[in-house]
């Protein structure tokens, strides 16, 4: 497969092409099934930018990171990290990929173990540079805690005696831990507080221009992607159906998918400008619409017709702009383009 929406320079860190992953799957009545949760995605995360997946419950975002990470064994397609193969079946490779590619999951209670304390689980992490000293990775923990805005004798304590939000910090403390170059970041602040969910997104901010690092954001919440992304791409059912510049994205949405969630999500007090109409979509995200030979999203598209159908490409409208819908690509056929 042409990977249409991977032009880059030198600045790609992480490629993947063709990603393919499947699941063998009992249904209801016990039978054995396959389920295609990412269908031949393509995408490239550059050096020091944030690319964001987005697209609701059950679309494929995390079942990417997994594979990234070696939590999940792809079914096909490539994946070239600093522009070499990544596979996890050779251990070594993968050991010395670890410390550059990191994970801050998205319920932080759940990503510490409750019987280590805050500092002994730094250091875990800590043990990835084989360059430092006992002495040189208690500093390095110490000092990584004081980054996140946390005093450092909280190295003693254990998760338990840690609210949400201080163990999401120390997540991402423990994230920076063997600097990598990539951090995967899933759903990063959808378990905390919506009043402390604006910190974290500074403080990831703050943390990547600080050490250069590359996120690869995945979200269903669309205020933080807007924040955080340089560019993004829009999954439903396994596929991307819109990939673009963020700003672009959000200005000027053509996917009716994209426009749908943008709509659902009442973001006019971010002021992105947007010159496209809105669009409702009906119904939920089911399962079942993946096995369609055309459009996944018909049944749920106001602009469904008999066209859709057949089966849609993910094709570049603009430089940059890339769409999976034949109404979209004609621009004078989608109501509400201006
Ligand atoms: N280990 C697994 N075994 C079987 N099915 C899975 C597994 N992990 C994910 N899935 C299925 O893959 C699809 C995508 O899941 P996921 O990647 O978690 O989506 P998202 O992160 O977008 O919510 C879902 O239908 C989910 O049920
Ligand atoms: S191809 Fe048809 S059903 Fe699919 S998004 Fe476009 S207009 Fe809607
Ligand atoms: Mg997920």
């Amino acid at each position: 497969m042409t990977n249409q929406t991977t032009t880059h320079g030198d600045a790609a860190l992480l490629q993947v092409n063709g990603l393919v992953k499947e699941f063998e799957i009992k249904d209801a009545a016990l039978r054995s099934r396959t389920l295609r949760a990412v269908d031949g995605v393509d995408f490239v995360v550059r050096k020091k930018e944030t690319f964001a997946i987005v697209g609701e419950s059950g679309s494929g975002k995390s079942t990417i990171g997994r594979v990234l990470l070696g939590l999940a064994e792809k079914s096909s397609g490539d994946i070239l990290f600093d522009s070499k193969p990544l596979s996890i079946k050779d251990r070594s490779q993968f050991r010395h990929i670890r410390k550059r590619l990191q994970i801050v999951f998205q319920d932080p209670v759940a990503a510490f173990d409750p019987r280590i304390s805050i500092g002994k689980s730094l250091m875990e992490f800590l043990e990835l540079r084989d360059d430092l000293d006992l002495r040189k990775r208690r500093q390095r923990a110490e000092h990584l805690i004081s980054e996140v805005g946390l005093v450092p004798e909280m190295i003693n304590r254990l998760p338990s005696q840690m609210s949400g939000g201080q163990l999401q910090r120390l997540s991402i403390a423990r994230a920076l831990a063997s600097e990598p170059e990539l951090i995967f970041l899933d759903e990063p602040t959808s378990a905390l507080d919506v009043s402390i969910r604006g910190q974290i997104v500074n403080l990831l901010l703050e943390r990547q221009k600080q050490h250069s690092v590359s996120y690869l954001l995945v979200a269903h919440d669309l205020r933080v992607v807007a924040v955080m992304a340089d560019q993004v791409a829009v999954m439903y059912l396994g596929q991307f159906v819109e990939v673009s510049e963020k700003d672009q994205l959000f200005s000027h949405p053509l996917h009716p998918y994209t426009r749908g969630l943008i709509e659902a999500a009442h973001l006019d007090d971010l002021g992105l400008g947007r010159e496209t109409d809105t669009v409702k979509l009906s119904g939920e995200l089911s399962e079942d619409d993946a096995k369609s030979m055309g459009c996944r999203l018909a049944p749920r598209c106001p602009f469904a017709e008999s066209k859709c159908s057949k089966p849609q490409e993910l094709v570049e409208l603009k430089p940059g702009q890339f769409v999976r819908c034949w109404k979209a690509l004609s621009i004078e056929g989608v109501p509400g383009h201006k």
